[in-house]
């Protein structure tokens, strides 16, 4: 087999056998096969799209490419969330900590920015010394001791996955949905968990931009759980405005530590319980997901899951006084709040665009394995829906650039629109598939 002859096949919008996506994981995980050719070939993939088959086969050769981790024996079942990224998505630095504080072991293994959308590693790293590279046997102890782990993918687990992301994220192919489904459900085959919640973002600040695709990424993720033996619940949630306020990695972590002391933007509050919800539910914590969604809520309000976090924190070598006292994580040197030029109902607030300027800013990468800058970022004050009048606070910006600081100014005012006219707010979600 001849790796040229599967770009080939792909790029000519067949279907590649089993043995032929094997053969081009193998390859590029051992590195025969290379990055241009690896580029070559995901863009055939965006542009053709792969069967039901094709994203299994890919998937499991994915999974297989280094260790699985076994978890039995640590957990009576491994419990597990994955959001397919969004802007402003930084949900797991809460329901973590929820899901541990309602007395369930979680481990997880995050991924970096992606994109527009942000990492839970990079927001993490705002934290000093939070260490984000443990290996297999410190990822198994601290689940065991402390029960509650985030950290990236050790390179032994899913290694195809590692490189693919880091190459589609400065290859413009990110948005394709078997690459998308195959890359996480990869890595969650691959890191032992037995349920998991997928958090399938629908909407312009995601990478499935209508309900049609999401659900179809979702009802392949749940195929490609149950294929192999795994309970699978998918939520369909709405990414068309930034969720909760903040965008861009310390921001984030800021506003993380204000929701699990009980604050926290509202939709990003209620967003947190829903996927805490169903992961109590999956973990029988709770015998209905409305009881389950209380006792999240009761975790939030005790402060017993900003415990489980600062937790978290020290158990991972990162420097707790960051999380006792947020105003010391990286702060940019510009920041300026914007007043709204008009007066009027939101209506629409364009969550890539807010996501892109925020990369540009600083705060995600556009080159492979560049260094980020954890300060800069977005806040927006408003959702879609809120009557704001003109002078009004609409968004804040934080800078370590003047020029790309009045970029950023244009940018997300544009990314404003308003009406005359009352508008409704946008749901949280709109669904699921099991
Ligand atoms: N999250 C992942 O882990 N992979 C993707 O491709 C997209 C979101």
């Amino acid at each position: 087999m001849r790796p040229v002859d599967i770009i080939i096949k792909k790029r000519d919008g067949l279907e590649l056998s089993p043995a032929e996506i094997r053969f081009f994981i193998e390859g590029y995980t051992s590195g025969a096969i290379t990055d241009y050719q690896a580029s070559a070939w995901a863009m055939a993939v965006l542009l053709n799209g792969m069967t039901d088959r094709e994203t299994t086969e890919l998937t499991l050769a994915m999974a297989a490419s280094g260790e699985t981790l076994d978890l039995t024996g640590v957990v009576d079942f491994a419990l597990d969330k994955h959001s397919t990224g969004g802007v402003g998505d930084k949900t797991t630095l809460v329901v973590e900590p929820i899901v541990s504080a309602c007395g369930l072991r979680v481990g997880k293994m995050s991924g970096r920015g992606l994109g527009f959308s942000g990492g839970t590693l990079d927001k993490m790293e705002s934290i000093p010394g939070f260490r984000t590279n443990l290996s297999k046997e410190e990822f198994l102890l601290q689940l065991k001791e402390v029960g509650l782990v985030l950290t990236g993918q050790t390179d032994d687990l899913a290694p195809a996955d590692g490189k693919l992301y880091a190459l589609r994220d400065v290859t413009g192919t990110v948005d394709a949905l078997p690459l998308i489904a195959s890359s996480i459900m990869s890595k969650k085959i691959a890191a032992g968990a037995q349920r998991m919640v997928l958090d399938v973002k629908v909407g312009v600040g995601a990478f499935m931009k209508n309900l049609d695709q999401a659900r179809a990424l979702a009802r392949i993720m749940v195929k490609i759980a149950k294929r192999v033996n795994r309970k699978a619940v998918a939520l369909l949630s709405n990414m068309n405005q930034p969720l909760g306020n903040a965008v861009g990695n310390a921001l984030e972590v800021k506003e993380a530590i204000d929701t699990l002391q009980g604050g926290g933007p509202k939709d990003f509050r209620e967003h947190c319980l829903q996927v805490a919800g169903n992961l109590l539910l999956l973990g029988e914590a709770a015998g209905t997901l409305r009881a389950a969604k209380q006792r999240a809520a009761a975790a939030l309000e005790d402060n017993f899951a900003f415990e489980r976090f600062r937790q978290l924190v020290i158990a991972q070598g990162g420097d707790v006084s960051y999380v006792d006292e947020p105003a010391k994580l990286p702060s940019a040197q510009f920041i300026e709040e914007v007043p709204s030029p008009r007066a009027g109902y939101l209506k629409w607030i364009d969550a890539k665009e807010v996501g892109e300027t925020s990369v540009e800013l600083g705060a995600g990468r556009l080159k492979k394995g560049a260094p980020i800058d954890h300060a800069v970022g977005i806040v927006v004050h408003h959702k879609v829906g809120d009557k704001v009048e003109k002078g009004e606070p609409l968004f804040t910006l934080h800078a370590n650039d003047k020029t790309k600081l009045t970029f950023a100014r244009k940018r997300i005012l544009a990314a404003h629109k308003w009406s005359p006219k009352k508008v409704k707010p946008l749901p949280l979600f709109y669904g699921s598939v099991k």
